[in-house]
């Protein structure tokens, strides 16, 4: 085809993946094995079988069976592991969900050719989809183990959980069920699906690389006879499972009267509700993302197009018009819409249930072009004339098939929604919001999405009404799917103990060969290093008395012109929380990094013993990561007033906010302040501990390398309650944090006057490492205002 070809019929070519790393991959670890008490083991009985890439037909490699010794080790390796995993401190298991979101990142690209290959789907999906929400799912999740004594303190794990996941999405679902389990102290043996065990295999690889100690995560492959296997076996505490409604009922009466804990995410049949007044090419689009999606293998797929009469004619022309546009072939092509069918079965299922649709009196249109051949592939399917008791209205097809129905009234609508034993989720479209709202509440579902579809994140949970299952995955609720209630216990008696710290070293061994480099510690504004505007330095001394070194004596033009950046920085808040969160995560990460430095610069400013210094270190880590985690959780509360309505108080950000810093534990009380306040989206100006000044102006230098953006966090020295004063006067600061003297914090209340801003002064010493200190909830909410968004509905 010549160029100009190409520009009349805008035709794409071929965008293909090159699979070769994954192949590449699957080579080095054949035989693939059993991923037992952190080792690769073979099936006892020998017994393997093939996995086969649906886009070709062809084999990939074969997998082990797991049968009843395999599992046992399995969950015996996963018994011993729970004692000392659940022992750690949260902090511990968080930094290893946190290694292990870094490592998927690492190898995202790994991961999505290698679910594409397995599964089938567009690598479209799994590398802009499946992988991320992935990742997402093991930081969030690494937040909630850091807070799980605080937020938690009345429940325990469970002990070995047995996970058993479908083949849909295989590493998202082994997301949704390890991050959460791992997190809340459990340990887990996961089975694949046998169609699709090769991402879990991976995922494996990293776990052991991770470190995590053997047994923790334990990855078993094989059919449902395996899986039959996890249920069965009297030391499993706990089975979570996704698939079919009909495997799901069998586990449900195996495990019945045993004691065990079950969670189910079942099957669907999802609406997708249109009304008259909705955007119809965003409801086009909508359905795309609906029904076409992974093939329509989606267990919340809209799969009934529920449509008002009066459009419904000129929705179903441009649902036609395109469908004929959808591409479907190749998964590893980039520009393919519609990948493969995951297997043979699964492919004729769908078949035998079109056709008895068209026996059954139903409409039957799919586009003109034909399929690939020598793959599993199904074309997009639309159904018309389909009466609601229909088997196609009815059953779940689990393909890429959309069954359209119309109404005239809201009511009939709903009725016509709730028409179906399931209820995992539904689509309600309208410009109208009052209508929009009251029909979501009137359908019995566990996600509804308003103007939207298959939206996903780790923060909300996801799961059934009714036949679909019950349990929640994801967000607060989904946590206790893996804890149980322990109850009694004195209000600060953690569950979880706490391990002793680590012995310091002596971090000072060494450093005294050489006269030190002379450096000058600068202020930190807008995201770059300035001397002062005084042209004065004011000197910082040791605890020895000697000079430790100098810092800038910052005036009134340093402090506006680091507001006027902080007010620059603004679009912080408006980013997403989780980018927050990962900012606040690398922060610790590299402060942890430089730990040792930091460790020394204490013990020789403040006099702290090797001890002390290095906990105040580990506690700052600790403590970033304690507002990583809380970014994108502290969620504010829906309320119910008396009326046909909600008030949704969502938590915003003030603005920005001074944050006078105290002089004990200058790193710690400094991070213990920024940190919340930079988590809820404010900017800040920061003016470190009078006495020593140092630690922060060795701060700067590790956020300018963990991507916080410049202006976000300024750093001004010098005299505290001077600056504070200016602070508290400036009418662009909207609040400011004191913590000082009496005579100071009283100023600062004085002064704030001019714009009423909010304060938050002390004037007693404050215990740094533990007690207030540590209560997170207070600082956040000092970081907050909350909004109260009143949404009255009804039709
Ligand atoms: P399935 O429910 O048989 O398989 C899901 C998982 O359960 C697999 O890991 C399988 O090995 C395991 N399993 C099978 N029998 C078991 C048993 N007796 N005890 C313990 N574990 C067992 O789903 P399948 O056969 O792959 O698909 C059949 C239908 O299920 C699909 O056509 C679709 O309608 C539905 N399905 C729903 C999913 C969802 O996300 N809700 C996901 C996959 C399938």
């Amino acid at each position: 085809m010549s160029v100009s070809e190409v520009f009349e019929s805008m035709a794409y070519g071929p965008a293909p993946e090159a699979p070769d790393a994954a192949v590449q991959w699957i080579a080095d670890h054949e035989p693939l094995g059993l991923f037992i008490d952190g080792q690769w083991q073979q099936p006892t009985s020998g017994e393997r079988f093939d996995v086969i890439n649906p886009a070709t037909g062809r084999r990939l490699t074969s997998v082990a069976q797991a049968g009843a010794e395999d599992v046992d080790a399995a969950v015996s390796a996963a018994l011993r592991a729970f004692d000392p995993w659940s022992a750690l401190p949260g902090h511990a298991r968080a930094r290893y969900l946190y290694a292990l979101a870094r490592q998927l990142q690492r190898h995202a690209r790994l991961f999505a050719v290698l679910e594409s290959l397995d599964n089938g789907k567009p690598i479209r999906e799994s590398r802009d989809i499946d992988i991320p929400l992935v990742v997402r799912h093991f930081y969030y999740h690494a937040g909630w183990a850091q807070l799980m004594a605080e937020q938690f303190p009345r429940y325990a794990p469970l002990g070995v959980v047995g996970q058993i996941i479908p083949w849909n999405f295989p590493l998202l679902m082994l997301a949704w069920k390890v991050a959460p389990a791992l997190a809340m102290g459990n340990t887990v043996v996961l089975k694949p699906a046998e169609f699709t065990p090769l991402t879990a295999l991976l995922f494996a690889e990293i776990v052991q690389r991770a470190g995590l100690p053997p047994g923790v995560v334990n990855v078993v492959t094989g059919d449902g006879r395996s899986g039959e296997l996890i249920v069965r076996h009297h030391d499993v505490s706990k089975i979570a499972f996704t698939g079919s409604t009909e495997v799901g009922r069998i586990i449900r009466r195996e495990t019945a009267g045993t004691g065990k804990r079950l969670s189910l995410e079942l099957g669907g049949k999802s609406p997708f509700l249109v009304f008259d007044d909705a955007d119809l090419d965003s409801v086009v689009e909508g359905l795309v993302d609906a029904i076409w999606f992974n093939q329509g293998q989606v267990c919340c797929a809209g799969s009934r197009l529920l449509v008002q009469e009066s459009i419904e004619e000129r929705l179903l022309d441009k649902v036609r018009a395109r469908m004929e546009k959808l591409r479907i072939g190749d998964p590893l092509d980039k520009a393919v819409d519609i990948g493969a069918i995951v297997a043979p079965v699964q492919l004729q299922k769908i078949q035998e249930l079109v056709t008895q649709g068209v026996a059954e009196g139903a409409v039957m249109w799919q586009p003109s072009w034909a399929c690939p051949t020598d793959g599993y592939f199904f074309p997009p399917t639309l159904f018309t004339n389909v009466a609601p008791a229909a088997t196609v209205a009815q059953v779940e097809i689990f393909g890429p098939v959309l069954v359209s129905m119309s109404f005239r009234t809201p009511s009939e609508a709903v009725a016509l929604a709730n028409n179906t034993s399931y209820g995992l989720a539904a689509s309600v479209w309208s410009e109208n919001i009052n209508l929009a709202l009251d029909i979501a509440r009137q359908i019995k579902a566990g996600t509804i999405w308003v103007n939207s579809t298959n939206l996903f994140d780790a923060s909300s949970g996801f799961g059934g009404y009714r036949e679909s299952g019950f349990g929640r995955e994801g967000g607060k609720e989904g946590l206790h799917e893996y804890l149980r209630w322990i109850g009694g216990g004195k209000e600060d008696d953690p569950v979880v103990p706490r391990s002793p710290r680590p012995r310091a070293q002596d971090d000072q061994a060494g450093i005294n060969q050489l006269p030190a480099i002379d450096r000058t510690p600068k202020m930190y504004i807008g995201g770059k290093q300035v001397r002062p505007d005084s042209g004065y330095s004011r000197l910082v001394y040791a605890r020895s008395g000697e000079i430790a070194g100098e810092v800038g004596e910052g005036n009134r033009k340093d402090l506006r012109n680091a507001v006027e950046a902080a007010h620059k920085a603004a679009s912080w808040a408006d980013g997403a929380a989780h980018n927050r969160a990962q900012i606040l995560y690398y922060v610790a990460e590299n402060l942890a990094v430089r730990s040792r430095e930091f460790a020394a610069r204490l013990i020789s400013t403040t006099g702290a013993s090797a001890d002390e210094a290095v906990r105040e270190v580990e506690t700052s880590v600790e403590r970033l990561f304690t507002y990583a985690a809380w970014a994108d959780k502290y969620d504010g509360p829906i309320h119910r007033p008396p009326m046909r309505g909600l008030a949704l108080g969502v938590p915003e950000p003030i603005g920005v906010m001074a944050l006078v810093c105290p002089d004990e534990s200058p790193l710690l009380a400094l991070v213990s302040l920024v940190a919340p306040a930079i988590a809820m989206g404010n900017t800040v100006v920061a003016v470190p501990s009078e006495a020593h000044p140092l630690s922060a102006t060795d701060l700067y230098q590790v956020l300018e390398t963990s991507d916080v953006p410049a202006g976000v966090v300024n750093i001004v020295t010098g005299r505290r309650d001077v600056l504070a004063r200016t602070l508290a006067e400036h009418d662009d600061v909207d609040s400011i944090w004191y913590f000082g003297e009496a005579e100071g914090a009283k100023a600062v209340e004085l002064a704030s006057a001019g714009n009423m801003k909010r304060t938050w002064a002390f004037s007693q010493s404050r215990n740094w490492d533990g007690g207030w200190s540590a209560q997170s909830e207070e600082f956040l909410r000092e970081s907050t205002q909350v909004k109260n968004i009143w949404v009255p509905y009804g039709a």
